[in-house]
């Protein structure tokens, strides 16, 4: 199974920027043997994306979905709109949109059904905010929110999913997880998934580690056995540091 690397660009980058970094990016593909790796740029930026990465093997992700295929939703994307321009991968309920936009557990669950029931392969996010983790409360926020998008989904769809674990204290903040923390949460994500879907699904499904993501430390993360990816945000905006990240992942599986 090969490792998931996406860039979460977030609220960065133009059409013109994300077509740049494309080209860039592609001269060394070549390189990238073993890694899935995934661009997931702004809704604005999906057409120029797919285009810019015709033929190539990096995917395109979405960052956010709505849950209805269409309707009085201003402001809002659906599946097919996604799908339309080859969007293969959707995060859902990134921290950003959980406390930012107010986004909840039924809604995050609406989104993956909506995802799965289109084909889309969701990236579920879930972490703990710095308050949480001091009152030891870590483990309890992140099976409420495994159990809040998957318990009522059809177990046999589930099979395309990626669970992103996220520290909100580690996210833009240069302070990742320990390697221990990050083990912790992934085990604990993982027991879940075994719990709901069976050993023989939840083993094919990769949980991601990310917040603060870069070259120097993604080896640590990478080469847990319980960690089989990274979301990467600040160190996905610049092809060298990303490109950099990629290799240094590869080097941790081959170590
Ligand atoms: P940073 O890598 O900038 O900490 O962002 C992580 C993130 O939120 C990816 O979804």
């Amino acid at each position: 199974m090969d490792i998931i690397i996406a860039a979460n660009w977030k609220m960065h980058k133009t059409a013109l920027e994300a077509v740049e970094f494309c080209r860039a990016i592609r001269s060394q593909e070549a390189d990238f043997a073993g890694v899935e790796v995934l661009v997931c740029p702004p809704f604005t930026a999906l057409s120029a994306v797919k285009a810019a990465l015709e033929g190539s093997t990096i995917k395109l992700g979405a960052q956010n979905m709505h849950w209805e295929a269409q309707g009085a939703q201003t402001g809002e994307i659906s599946a097919s709109m996604l799908l339309e321009f080859g969007v293969e991968y959707v995060i859902i309920g990134h921290s950003e949109r959980r406390h930012l936009m107010g986004e909840d557990d039924i809604q995050v669950r609406r989104k993956i059904e909506a995802a799965l029931q289109n084909d889309l392969k969701p990236i579920l996010c879930v972490g703990e905010t710095e308050t949480e983790r001091e009152q030891g409360n870590t483990e309890k926020v992140i099976t409420n929110q495994l159990s809040g998008a998957l318990q009522t989904q059809d177990s046999q769809k589930l099979g395309s999913l990626v669970v992103a674990y996220e520290p909100v204290w580690a996210i833009g903040t240069g302070k990742a997880a320990s390697a221990e923390d990050a083990d912790a949460a992934a085990k604990l994500i993982r027991s879940y998934l075994r719990d709901k879907l069976g050993a023989k699904i939840a083993d094919g499904l990769r949980v991601q580690y990310g917040g603060s993501v870069k070259a120097e430390n993604i080896g640590s993360f990478i080469g847990l056995p319980s960690v089989q990816g990274a979301l990467v945000g600040g160190a996905s905006l610049e092809v060298d540091s990303f490109s950099a990240l990629i290799q240094a992942a590869r080097k941790a599986v081959a170590d």
